[in-house]
């Protein structure tokens, strides 16, 4: 195996930036909270509820070229702030922003929900999470004690009007309060999103500093996610909203947009003259685990395939745009969306495959059936909701006509990994008639997880005299042995966008809409279909379905261990 050697280069523009965080978080008097109702369970107007998981121009924007600075003040509040997301990974991120020194140095993070919390119960939650989420080696104690002073916890309910002048009192009652970059973290069901930016509305907090965060799923279908979009557009501008979606923070990605665009040898290569098809997988060997609720009303379409899968294919297929930030990303990623060849009812029955796992082994060991994972969840007859889909799309345009790009997602497949593999076409001549070993086609894959990096396969000549036997070889480039830096989990670098006002990384309203514009007849022919999705074993690579898909375009998927 051949090795790329690399020297990396010093970071220049674009790094996170900011002041050092010695200072102590500024102490807040909290007024005494009023009784307020336990928190019932279910999905009512509440926070605290798990949800699955680019700024405006204010004075520490940058210029549309440069990275902008980091504001030197900040205050957090995370709706949903005792939830899964919140305590898996937006407090580890903020730790780890806080352990390298790039929180701004005022930073207070605020976490609202519906339980009886004060802040010494929240700072213990907090505290419990940082030693669960964060690896060991970089807990340091220290650190761990300053971001916990930095918290507090409001209990409070997006649709009582209670309590909530205690939140207008905290975020008022700062130093350099009149500066405070003011992030709102929407980590909660999208049906609270429209009331709770009404309550920030009501209390004055919408201004022109506070940034407002979404996580996705935004919205069922097209028409809810522009009732979802339409709630909070009434309160905040545009550019003030920063709809997340973490694969676009992962490193491999934006390396994606590097090696595409920071060099030129990829460029006369990269359109159907030289490629073949394109493949894009994100295989996870987990189960539904405990969001059985959300999940078997989402499935592995919405979940996965709409927002992650499709911004893949966005940055692989789209143009060079002007230069890389802001609006120019992102109006370049909606033509690819735009460009997409709508599928016929007829299409979805022959482009795409759903399926549903049932029970198998997964790394060696025994692992349940979709249905019996959901547990209560699970609906009266079973469950139809697909935890795997593949499909074979087409990006309609001068650069790709006539390319397939095949995009698959599954969970309890075989392996964890996300890759995008670009096959090129096969040499035009047998120039070796006599050799022996194959001619493969070229391939990239660029590995987004784990083991983040890139190979390319070429054609060799194996070494030796007598007559020339050939063999594919891979030219490896793998981050953890090229760079000594660690690769900041996504929401570390997403998070400081968000501080720093860079909507870059974000899904703008328009793309969300593109995207659901797409997925809408694959949903709804399934939807009308009488046919359930196939079954197939946990801890295999999905139904047999999949592997036709390709197998009739005289094609295979590549597995990892290929
Ligand atoms: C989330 C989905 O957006 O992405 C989850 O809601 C999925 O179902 C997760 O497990 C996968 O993220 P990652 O970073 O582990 O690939």
């Amino acid at each position: 195996m051949a090795h790329i050697s690399q020297t990396p280069v010093p970071p220049t523009s674009g790094v996170v930036g900011g002041s050092t965080s010695s200072d102590p978080a500024a102490t807040v008097h909290v007024p005494a909270r009023p009784a307020t109702p336990a928190p019932a369970s279910g999905t009512s107007a509440a926070f605290g509820s798990s949800a699955a998981f680019g700024a405006p121009a204010t004075g520490t924007a940058a210029g549309a070229r440069g990275a902008a600075k980091l504001p030197t003040s900040c205050d957090f509040t995370v709706f949903g702030g005792t939830g899964d997301l919140a305590m898996r990974k937006l407090l580890p991120a903020l730790y780890s922003r806080d352990l390298e020194g790039h929180l701004p140095a005022d930073t207070r993070i605020i976490g609202v929900s519906r339980s009886e919390l004060d802040d010494d119960g929240y700072r213990a939650e907090v505290r419990a999470a940082l030693h669960r989420f964060v690896e060991p080696e970089r807990l340091d104690e220290t650190v761990v004690e300053r971001l916990l002073g930095r918290l507090h916890h409001l209990c409070l309910d997006a649709h009582d009007p209670e309590g909530w002048h205690l939140l207008h009192a905290l975020l008022k009652d700062r130093p350099h309060e009149e500066e405070t970059i003011r992030v709102f973290y929407l980590a909660v069901a999208p049906v609270i999103f429209g009331p709770t930016c009404n309550r920030l509305a009501d209390l004055g907090l919408a201004d022109e500093r506070a940034r407002v965060v979404m996580e996705k799923p935004i919205g069922h279908d097209l028409e809810s996610s522009r009732e979802v979009n339409d709630a909070v557009g009434d309160v905040f501008d545009e550019k003030q909203i920063f709809r997340i979606d973490h694969y676009l923070g992962k490193e491999s990605v934006q390396n994606l947009l590097v090696t595409r665009f920071a060099n030129t040898f990829l460029e006369p290569l990269w359109s159907s003259r030289w490629v073949d098809h394109v493949q894009i997988t994100a295989a996870e060997t987990v189960g539904v685990g405990t969001r059985g609720g959300y999940y078997d009303h989402a499935g592995a379409m919405r979940d996965m395939l709409q927002n992650h899968l499709l911004q893949l294919l966005c940055l692989v297929a789209m143009e060079p745009p002007t230069f890389v930030g802001r609006e120019n990303v992102r109006d370049e990623k909606l033509k690819v969306l735009q460009a997409l060849r709508p599928l016929t009812p007829a299409d979805v029955d022959r482009l795409t495959v759903r399926g549903q796992y049932g029970a198998g082994l997964v790394d060696g060991a025994p692992a349940a059936g979709y249905n019996e994972d959901l547990g209560e969840h699970v609906p009266e007859g079973g469950s139809r909701t697909e935890t795997f889909v593949a499909l074979r799309a087409e990006v309609q345009n001068w650069r790709w006509a006539g390319v397939p790009f095949y995009l698959r997602t599954g969970k309890r497949m075989s392996t964890r990994y996300s890759e995008i593999v670009v096959v090129f076409k096969q040499p035009p001549h047998e120039m070796f008639p006599h050799a022996t070993g194959p001619v493969v086609g070229n391939r990239l894959h660029i590995r987004v997880q784990p083991d983040e990096g890139m190979q390319l396969l070429v054609t060799a000549k194996e070494p030796g005299p007598g007559g020339i036997r050939l063999r594919p070889v891979s030219l490896d480039l793998s981050y953890a042995t090229t760079f000594a830096e660690r690769s900041p989990d996504a929401y570390e670098r997403l998070l400081m966008d968000v501080v720093r006002g860079d909507p870059t990384l974000f899904m703008r309203r328009d793309e969300v809409e593109a995207a659901w514009t797409w997925v809408a007849p694959i949903l709804e022919t399934w939807a009308a279909s009488h046919e359930a999705p196939k079954r197939y074993p946990a801890g295999t690579s999905g139904p047999y379905a999949s592997a036709a898909l390709l197998e009739r375009d005289g094609r295979s998927w590549q597995e990892p261990d290929q």
